[in-house]
């Protein structure tokens, strides 16, 4: 049998999440992977995915988009990525119904584990660094950006914030971190003591982020957040900078006057990664998995885990993935 977890209507994942039983696939085809997953994350995305699932479905939903696991068979005639091999350990994205014990992957989307990765960090090795490759490629866009122009991000204690402060120490881009409590500043600053964070919580924070940015032009902006966070960033921003909003935490909308726009030449630009992928050229796709797992390897120590959970503790681990103060990526355990 296979176990695989699915929803039929929208709402609160913990709720509407339910792991059923399915016969166990058949033998891949040509173009396919057949894998037996080892571990996969939880994200925010999956989540929201469920949450905003409109309605009723026709018939169960599956779960998930990443997964690691083990090759078990290769379709016949089937091109795989290098080092792609039956018995080789593997991760796989895009690919819905991720959250399952077996996964017949489309072989494009499966990419082999190089041997120095642990299964913990092989399970989070495509979305995020893959976010952190798409950001840092949008901001550099930006013509300060790399010279004396300053990035600064919300949720820089978030799983992907980790990551962009490691590629911005990486590529020598000037960073100023931003969180809500001083709880989350205190463990980042342990983290990278080089980089300067500000915690929301202080109501002069944002001119915190200007003493930090040391009278540097506040050229680009990473935010997760939205609502007033996201309004804040635009009037910390330098004429022509840009707001890259990436993520969509705050309830309320993010609200601004024509004029702030107009008045300093902004740009406000929404990402995603899933649009990132399909609408990428299939060399830049092959080329951002690559450095995806460059980051997974120089920055496996960022690579936290907050804690792992079976597949029959779903609803846990759901709850758990948007605990406040967590700190890393919830995974699962199929098996
Ligand atoms: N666009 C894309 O393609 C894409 C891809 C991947 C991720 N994302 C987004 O990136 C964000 C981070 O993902 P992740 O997996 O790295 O998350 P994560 O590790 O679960 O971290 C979430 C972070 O959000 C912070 N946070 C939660 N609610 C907040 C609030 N109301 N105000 C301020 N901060 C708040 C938390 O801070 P505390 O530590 O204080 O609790 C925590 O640092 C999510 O919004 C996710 O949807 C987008």
């Amino acid at each position: 049998m296979n176990r695989r977890a699915v929803y039929s209507r929208g709402g609160s994942p913990a709720e509407v999440l339910t792991v059923v039983e399915e016969p166990e696939p058949a033998p891949p085809e040509r173009g396919q992977v057949l894998i037996r997953t080892t571990a996969f994350p939880v994200h925010p995305g999956d989540l929201l995915a469920v949450a905003a699932y409109p309605g009723a479905a026709a018939k169960p939903v599956p779960a998930g988009i990443e997964a690691t696991g083990v090759v078990e068979a290769i379709g016949p005639d089937t091109p795989v990525a290098p080092d792609v091999k039956v018995g080789g350990r593997v991760s796989v994205f895009p690919q819905p119904g991720a959250w399952s014990q077996w996964i017949v992957a489309d072989a494009e989307r499966v990419v082999a584990v190089p041997d120095e990765l642990s299964d913990d960090v092989a399970a989070q090795m495509l979305v995020n660094p893959l976010t952190a490759v798409m950001l840092r490629r949008e901001a550099e866009e930006h013509l300060a950006l790399g010279y004396d122009g300053v990035l600064v991000q919300t949720a820089a204690g978030s799983s992907v914030g980790r990551l962009v402060t490691g590629v911005s120490r990486f590529h020598g881009l000037a960073l100023v971190n931003v969180v809500r409590s001083e709880h989350g500043a205190a463990g980042l600053r342990e983290r990278f003591p080089e980089v300067p964070v500000v915690a929301t919580e202080h109501p002069g924070w944002a001119d915190e982020v200007r003493r930090a940015a040391d009278g540097r032009p506040v050229s680009v902006a990473f935010d997760a957040i939205g609502g007033k966070l996201a309004e804040s960033l635009l009037d910390l921003l330098t004429p022509g900078g840009k707001l890259i909003s990436y993520g969509l935490i705050a309830e309320e909308p993010i609200s601004v006057h024509a004029s702030t726009l107009v008045g300093k030449s902004l740009t406000l630009r929404g990402k995603n990664i899933s649009r990132w992928l399909s609408e990428a050229s299939p060399e830049r796709r092959a080329s951002d998995v690559a450095t995806a797992g460059q980051i997974a390897r120089g920055l496996r120590d960022q690579f936290d885990v907050a804690a792992t959970y079976g597949l029959g503790e779903l609803a846990e681990a759901v709850e758990h993935a948007v605990r406040p103060g967590k700190v890393g990526t919830v995974l699962v355990r199929p098996w």
